[in-house]
Order: C-alpha cells, then sequence, then structure tokens
C-alpha cells in the first residue's frame, strides 16, 4: 500500500529534507514531500553542510527546495512527521477543524535511541548526529508503515 508522508521541521533545510532524501531511497514506493513551519527559506536548497553530510552516506539532496507547511498539507498526506515538540504544536495549530490525520514524532519511530526529538543541526552543528537519528527512525517508519 502506498502511503503519503510529509517530513516536517521548523526550516526545511536541514532536518526534514534529511528524512525526505533517506525515505525516498529507502521506501520509493510511497509519496515523499517535506516543509518548514516556517517560511523564511521557501525556494531554498538544503544547507550545504547537512547536503555535504547527506551525500557521504550516498544521499542526494540537491533537488530538494524548501517550502512552508500550510493546512492543506493535512489532506495532501496520511502521515505528518515533526522533528520536535515546538514543529508539532506549529502543526497543529493549523489543523482543519474536523481532521485526523496523526500527526508523529519522526523518534517515535526509533525507540532504541532513547531519542525524543531529532535535535536541530542548524544550531548544534552535528549533521551526522541528526542524520543517525533519521537513518534509524526512517528504518523504523518503513517497517510501519508494511505491517
Ligand atoms: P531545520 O533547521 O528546521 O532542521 O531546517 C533550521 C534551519 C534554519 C533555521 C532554523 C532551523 N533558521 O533559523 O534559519
Amino acid at each position: 500500500m502506498t502511503h503519503r508522508i510529509l517530513f516536517v521541521c521548523l526550516g526545511n533545510i536541514c532536518r526534514s529534507p534529511a528524512a525526505e532524501g533517506v525515505f525516498r531511497i529507502r521506501a520509493p514506493h510511497h509519496t515523499t514531500d517535506s516543509a518548514g513551519t516556517m517560511g523564511w527559506h521557501v525556494g531554498n536548497a538544503p544547507y550545504g553542510p547537512m547536503q555535504k553530510a547527506a551525500s557521504a552516506r550516498g544521499v542526494d539532496l540537491s533537488d530538494l527546495r524548501a517550502r512552508q507547511f500550510t493546512a492543506r498539507d493535512f489532506d495532501d498526506f496520511d502521515l505528518i512527521i515533526g522533528m520536535d515538540a515546538n514543529n508539532i504544536a506549529d502543526i497543529e495549530d493549523r489543523r482543519p477543524r474536523g481532521n485526523t490525520t496523526p500527526v508523529q514524532l519522526l523518534t517515535e519511530f526509533a525507540p532504541q535511541t532513547g531519542a525524543d526529538h531529532v535535535p536541530d543541526p542548524y544550531y548544534t552543528r552535528d549533521f551526522d548526529g541528526a542524520l543517525d537519528l533519521i537513518e534509524a527512525a526512517v528504518t523504523g517508519l518503513d517497517a510501519h508503515l508494511s505491517r
């Protein structure tokens, strides 16, 4: 079964495009996109240091462009996945009345890591740490969707 999965972070230039890039390789039969709760970077390619760290793992993010999350995404996707609690709150603020699309944290799909969010590498500068978490969680997500 094909699912429509949307990954969401703050800027849509680090964590969510990385999740999209890893997931579309791991699970190409699903429809995948990403968006940011903020519009600062709309139209931009993923952040250079994140592209470089992803590329070193064979994940090409260069074709992705940032866009802002909108209320319409609740209708266009089957599952919306945020990177931290702030993302979840900002997503929920836009939920249309009556809509029941599930919104979950990416780390819920990697309980073995003990992480409760994906720290923002734009601030931590730990791009590899973010990618480690994202790769583990995306593997869990793929298994979850196959069940
Ligand atoms: P992201 O990281 O939410 O993982 O894309 C950020 C990128 C840019 C900014 C904040 C977070 N910024 O403040 O410009």
